[in-house]
């Protein structure tokens, strides 16, 4: 089970990025141009976090049973970016992401609601980049 949930969460990086690249360009093309806010957009930005959610979930769980989770081990390289980075920067993306879905949900002009996912989703997408496990990083992980 512990294999399967580290290739589901590393795989599923991939579509949660995809999802949060054309969130974000989408967003900020239709802010700038002012070009209005369509039930595609809502979609995509609502299948973007519930990607976001569903690594969120799949994470925690990994975290409890994860041997490279560790605070004993905390003053490894390895053993600290899982048991205190990853968790925090990741948790920090993923609560941008659901106050900017959340506020644009909530707001009444077209414009507003790019502008929040373009900021909000923006930001997240930066963090979550940051503190991906990329194998260049010697942190154990793979690509997939
Ligand atoms: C969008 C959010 C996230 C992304 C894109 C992401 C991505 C990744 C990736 C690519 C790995 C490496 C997997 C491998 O070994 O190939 C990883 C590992 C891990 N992640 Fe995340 N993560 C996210 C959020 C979280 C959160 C919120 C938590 C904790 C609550 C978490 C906990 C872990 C743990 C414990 C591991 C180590 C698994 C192991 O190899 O034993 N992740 N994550």
């Amino acid at each position: 089970m512990y294999t399967g949930l580290v290739h589901m969460h590393s795989g599923l990086r991939w579509i949660a990025l995809v999802l949060l690249i054309a969130a974000v360009f989408t967003a900020l093309s239709r802010w700038q141009g002012r070009n209005g806010y369509t039930d595609g957009n809502r979609k995509l930005y609502l299948f973007t976090l519930i990607s976001i959610h569903l690594q969120l979930v799949i994470g925690l769980i990994l975290y409890f049973i994860s041997p490279k989770v560790n605070f004993g081990m905390i003053s490894d390289k390895l053993y600290r970016f899982y048991t205190v980075e990853h968790l925090t920067g990741m948790l920090v993306a993923i609560v941008l992401i659901t106050i900017g879905y959340s506020r644009s949900k909530r707001a009444s002009d077209p414009t507003t609601k790019q502008r929040l996912i373009a900021i909000f989703y923006g930001l997240g997408l930066l963090l979550i980049l940051a503190m991906i496990p990329w194998p260049f990083r010697n942190l154990g992980a793979g690509l997939f």
